[in-house]
């Protein structure tokens, strides 16, 4: 099958090369899915688990990726839940060979049936951005109705996601990002919108959620504006930066069956809409990595036609 891989983590992008690979084959409780379409997150190249295995050694060449759409292909020993011929969306472990791939062998339980009337490459967009919007704000954030969310980077993949869907809840969403940025995010639902090269965050005044995509310098401003009880939730790394009188959680993204039909759910419904930045073929993925045009919103590599 045909594959993209690194080897050498020194080499950023120019480490990436598309190679002829054996096919994933099922472990127990594993299916092995004919990919149609892969997201791809562009810091994937920073992660440990890009180069090592959860023993710490080396597991190059590492194919990327760890979010799909597509079509299962095969089920390992004592596999349940799924069948054979059957459309499914997830996110693949960090650890494991992943989705930028023709095929690709994961855990079923990581993987959520796709109806037939969403696109593999909407359904490729959704995994990581849409279970990291999640989970930050209604398991780790604890969002209510009424509260307040300022909602960084809100043009981008995670970032529109936290604006829908905190909205959706009954939230009051101010957006972030660059200037250009300000209409995507006022679309995506937010209520206000601060640039942050030019507004002045500290004149949003208090907020009882913080979702932090940036980190840095922003991190530390956003979390002076965390009202008493509120939460700073980052998931750009572990941090030491805390509220005056609230909650710092940093976070890596889980798989979730559920939570994922519920995100797929409101795109059917119309009630959540994905972020597709740059689409491309899997032959031209890695030029599309190198690409240093801007782009805004969820790249997604379609594998399949
Ligand atoms: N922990 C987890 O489980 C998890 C899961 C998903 C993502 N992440 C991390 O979350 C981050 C965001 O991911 P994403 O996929 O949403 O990326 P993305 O689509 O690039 O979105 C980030 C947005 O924030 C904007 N931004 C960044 N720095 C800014 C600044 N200083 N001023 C104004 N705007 C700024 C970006 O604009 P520009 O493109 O112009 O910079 C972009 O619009 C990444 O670091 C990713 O690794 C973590």
């Amino acid at each position: 099958m045909k594959a993209i891989v690194v080897t050498d983590p020194a080499a950023g992008t120019a480490g990436m090369k598309l190679v002829d690979r054996p096919e994933s084959k099922a472990a127990i409780n594993d299916v092995v899915v004919e990919v149609y379409a892969a997201g791809f997150v562009n810091t994937e190249l920073e992660w440990p688990s890009t180069w090592a295995d959860r023993a710490f050694r080396e597991r190059t060449p590492s194919i990327l990726g760890h979010e799909l759409a597509g079509v299962v292909t095969a089920l390992g020993y004592g596999t349940t839940g799924l069948s054979i011929g059957q459309r499914v969306v997830g996110l693949s472990d960090w650890h494991r060979d992943g989705t930028l791939a023709e095929y690709v062998a994961m855990e079923a339980r990581n993987l959520a049936p796709l109806p037939g009337d969403v696109d593999f490459t909407v359904g490729a967009s959704l995994p990581i951005s849409g279970l990291t919007a999640w989970q930050g704000l209604f398991q780790h954030g604890r969002l209510q109705a009424g509260q307040s969310v300022l909602a960084h980077g809100a043009a981008g993949a995670v970032g529109s996601i936290v604006t829908q869907l905190a909205r959706e809840a009954g939230a009051y969403v101010i957006g972030t990002g660059r200037a250009a940025d300000r209409q995507r995010a006022l679309d995506f639902g937010a209520h206000e919108f601060i640039e942050l090269g030019s507004d002045r965050l500290e004149d949003v005044g208090g907020v009882d959620l913080v979702f932090d995509v940036i980190g840095g310098d922003i991190q530390k401003r956003s979390a002076r504006l965390v009202r008493a009880g509120g939460t700073l939730v980052t998931v750009v790394g572990p941090t030491d930066v805390r509220p005056a009188d609230g909650r710092t959680i940093d976070f890596v993204v889980e798989a979730d069956r559920v939570q994922l039909s519920e995100i797929v759910q409101r795109v059917r419904d119309g009630r959540l809409r994905t972020n597709i930045g740059k689409v491309s073929s899997l032959d031209d993925a890695i030029a599309t990595f190198r690409s240093t045009e801007r782009r805004t919103g969820k790249t997604v590599i379609r594998v399949r036609p």
